[in-house]
Formats: structure tokens, sequence, C-alpha cells
């Protein structure tokens, strides 16, 4: 720093000193304000940008120990060097308080006046670099841990959508057991990880299924299944409020010393119930399970245990439903005793012929379910029009022939089964658009309604009805052929050629 651009300001009562000093350090080079009290010199520090101040100590208004004072709450790294005629031990501990950074005894030569600024001036120096580069370091240090901190977010978030989106995609319990294993090993590198349904009435542990991370070796004691002391310990570890657990090292334990680093367990509750528990470990190495671990194990599991819960209530209304429309459907077929069984029979058949096909096994379900309820819409038609022996009049028929449009309607305000419903709606359109109810033509209509088709009307032909015998199963079949292209899609009808030459079940 240059001399011309350092402002030093003098603070003293006696216009003298004030005079001396002004023109010493003017001469030096230096600029310099000169102030007759405290009030003073504080509208001189609100205005310049004053580099040092030499202030007196006893002065009228405002004393120096009260100017220094004043002057930190201002710049608290703004120098002040005290001037006294009379320095007690106590008077110096006070200019030390007050932020002073130095003290002159009067009378005060120059020199050392100007030596004082120079010191007091480097010392400002240094310690504004200090702290610029302290506030520079902690600003890296704060970013460093914010960006560390936003990257472990991330990933969090990502290992629990990952997780998330696992277990949507399971339908089986086994599956979701088979996934809590993986998971544990994949994402929380555990070395093994085991699934065992626990037992409420003997308090055991059976296990389902484990996982193992490869070219790891584990203990002879794990290869199996874990030691049955150690069974006792996971059960004693979660305790009464049944919380997941993470123990750091098994010491203490006799089966783990020595074989397990690391370990931790979580129950899978449903209901509040422990269904099944958790054991995920590290072995001989020098890796832990922390706090981060035992939170995702609990994700996993809590996770687990809603999609299980999901997929039996699931399954029960699914079987619930199901048994209660197939119900409806069998009351119908009982008041005709010419139509007993028809939709058992047209599901089989409709399912043999899909399975020829090379459906998939949905597809398979979604026929069979389609089969057995195709008739449903039946419900919202007249005894007297369905139960008729006698031909249709052009009335009765356009009733009956709203019976796949009423079906699909009942079968799809379940919101279960809305591929099914349309299977159903197009039960009888035709392969060359003239069927019902909208006409749809060849590939517009739904395959496995294509395929429903022709199991309907060969089981219709193949059996009794209130108006006619049944005919014999190659007059059905050559009916059929006639059909084919017209009536049938043509693939349809070669593929159920197939399986009708096979030995068709006793009931066709
Ligand atoms: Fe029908």
């Amino acid at each position: 720093m240059n001399k011309e651009n350092i402002k030093i300001l003098v603070v003293d009562d006696e216009e003298g000193i004030l005079d001396v000093t002004e023109c010493f350090f003017e001469r030096k080079g230096y600029q310099v304000y000169t102030a007759g009290n405290g009030e003073m010199a504080l509208d001189i520090v609100n205005r310049e940008k004053i580099d040092c101040i030499f202030t007196d100590i006893n002065m009228p208004v405002m004393d120096g120990l009260e100017l220094a004072e004043q002057i930190r709450h201002i710049d608290s790294t703004l120098p002040v060097v005290v001037m006294t005629g009379y320095p007690s031990l106590e008077n110096t501990i006070q200019t030390l308080k007050n932020g002073v950074v130095d003290y002159l005894i009067k009378p005060v030569k120059l020199e050392q006046m100007e030596l004082t600024l120079r010191r007091v001036l480097r010392e400002r120096e240094l310690f504004v670099e200090n702290l610029i580069l302290k506030e520079e370091v902690e600003r890296r240090e704060r970013l460093h841990q914010l960006n560390n901190d936003l990257v472990k977010k991330v990933e969090e978030v990502n290992t629990l959508n990952r997780v998330m989106e696992d277990f949507a995609a399971l339908n089986s319990s086994y599956e979701i057991f088979n996934k809590v294993v993986r998971l544990s090993v994949e994402e929380l590198k555990a070395d093994l990880a085991f699934f065992h349904v626990y037992s409420q009435q003997d308090s055991t542990l059976i296990l389902v299924d484990k996982a193992g991370a490869e070219n790891k070796k584990h203990p002879a004691a794990y290869s199996i299944d874990i030691p049955e002391q150690e069974k006792a310990f996971i059960i004693e570890s979660l305790g009464n409020d049944h919380t997941p657990c993470l123990i750091k090292d098994a010491v203490g334990i006799p089966s783990m010393k020595g074989q397990v680093n690391s370990f931790m367990v979580a129950p899978l509750k449903i209901r509040d119930k422990i269904f099944g528990i958790v054991s995920a470990y590290i072995f001989q190495e020098p890796r832990f399970f922390g706090e981060q671990d035992i939170y995702y194990l609990s994700f996993i599991t809590q996770k687990a245990a809603s999609s299980i819960e999901h997929i039996a209530l699931y399954e029960n209304i699914y079987e619930n439903l199901f048994s209660t429309l197939f119900a409806f459907v069998s009351a119908l077929e009982v008041r005709d005793l010419y139509t007993r069984k028809h939709s058992t029979r047209v599901a089989r058949l409709a399912q043999l012929i899909a399975e020829e096909m090379g459906c998939s096994e949905e597809e398979l379900d979604m026929i069979n379910v389609a089969g057995s309820l195709h008739d449903i819409g039946k419900i919202g038609i007249r005894d007297d029009i369905l139960l008729k022996p006698g031909r249709l009049t052009e009335d009765e028929y356009e009733k009956i022939k709203e019976h796949p449009a009423i079906g699909a309607d009942i079968i799809s305000t379940l919101g279960l089964w809305d591929r099914e419903s349309q299977i159903i709606r197009h039960h009888h359109e035709r392969f060359d658009g003239m069927g019902y109810p909208d006409g749809l033509k060849g590939k517009q209509i739904p395959t496995l309604a294509r395929i429903l088709s022709v199991a309907d009307c060969y089981d219709a032909m193949a059996s009794d009805r209130a108006y006619r015998k049944k005919m014999d199963k190659e007059v059905v079949l050559d009916i059929i052929i006639k059909n084919s292209g017209t009536q049938f899609d043509p693939d349809v009808v070669d593929v159920f050629l197939q399986v009708a030459d096979q030995d068709l079940p006793d009931d066709f």
C-alpha cells in the first residue's frame, strides 16, 4: 500500500498535538484527518475509508475507549491506537477489551507513532487476508459438504425408486422374498442375506430364500442356513418393539464370533404382526453396515410387506368376484337344462385353442375368465325370451343380441377385467363384419374374441338344445369349416381343427 493511499485519523482535544501530528504524517506522504472529539471522529470514519486511528483517552463528550468501542461496531478490523498519559494495568486491560490494538504513552514520539502505524497496518492486512482465506476455506468446505449431501440424497432417492419399481413388478410372495434378499446383496452390499418366515406359534424361523454375493467365501455355518443359536439371537435382537436392528460386531455371540463382522435384522410386518425376518451379513472384512443401510433395509421390508399384502388382497378380491360372477352364470345355466356347463366347456375349449396358437399364460388366464363369463349378460334378458323353446320373433332375437354388451358392461364396471370385458363384448362378432354388437371385421375383433367365438359355436351345436338334439361332431366340424373366412377367422379354424382332431375332453 502506498503512503499516499493510507488514511490516518488523529483524535485529540489538544489542538497543538493535532497540528504537529498532521504536519509530520503529511510530510511523510500520508493522508491525515484530525478530529477534536469522538463524535467528529465517528463522523469521519463513516465518511472516509480510514486505515488507522490514533486517539487520546481523556477527551470531553466521548473518551477514547468509548470511541474505540463504537468504531469496533462499525469495522472490527479497523486498528485503533490509544495514546495515554497515565498507563495503569486497569486502563491497559480495558483498552484491549475495547478492541484497541495498541497504546502509546504520552508524550508520544512521532517516529514511534509511525512505527506503530506500519506495524498495525501490516497486522491488519494479515488479519484481513486470513479472514478472507478462512472464509474461502469455509465456503469451499460448505460447498463440498453440500455437494456430498446432494449426491447422497440423489443416490438415496434412486435406490428407493429402484426398490419401489422392483416391487411393483412382482406378482407372488415368493418373488418378493427373493427380491428382498437380492436387494440386500445388491444395494446394501451384504455378503449374505436370508429371508425367514416367522412362526408365531413356536417362535421359530423357517428359511424361505437366501442370496449371497458371488466370489465371497461364506463360513461353513452359513452355507445352508444360519445356526439355530443365532436364530434365537435374531428374534431376541428385535426385542419387544420389533424394530430393525443393526449390530456392528458380533462379540458375545458364540456362533458368530470371528465369522461375522457386522449384521442387521429387520422384521417384515403385516398388520403389526411379524410375518418374516430379513437378516443381512458382512463376513470377515473390515467393513460394517451403517445407519443408512439399516434405513434402506427397513424401507425394503416395508415395501415388501405392503406388496405381499396387496397381492393377497388382490387375489382375494379377484377370487371372490370371479366366484360370485361365475355363480351367476351357473345359476343362469341351471335354469336351462340344455345349457348347463356350457360356459365351463367353452372356456376349456377356448383355452385349448389359445394354447395351441401360442398365447401367453396371461392370455390363457384372460380367455378362461372371459370364456367362463361370456354369457353373463343374459342376466339382463327376460326368462320368457331366454328360455323360449320355439323360434324367436325378430324383436326377441334383437333382445338376445344385447347380451354381449350387457355382459361387457357388468364386467368392466368392476375395473379388474378391462381386456376380458372386450372379449365378452365381441364374442358374437363375425369375421366378415356381419356380427354384433359393433360389426367389427377381421383383425379388428380381438384375437381372443375370435377364438372364443369358434369355441362357443362349436359347443352350442355339439350339445342338446331345447329346440333340437345335438349334432354329430363331423357335422359340426363341417359347418365350422364352411363358415371359415365368413363367420370365423380362418387361422383360428385351422388351429381349432387340429385341437378337435385330438381327443377332446369327455364333456365335449
Ligand atoms: Fe353368447
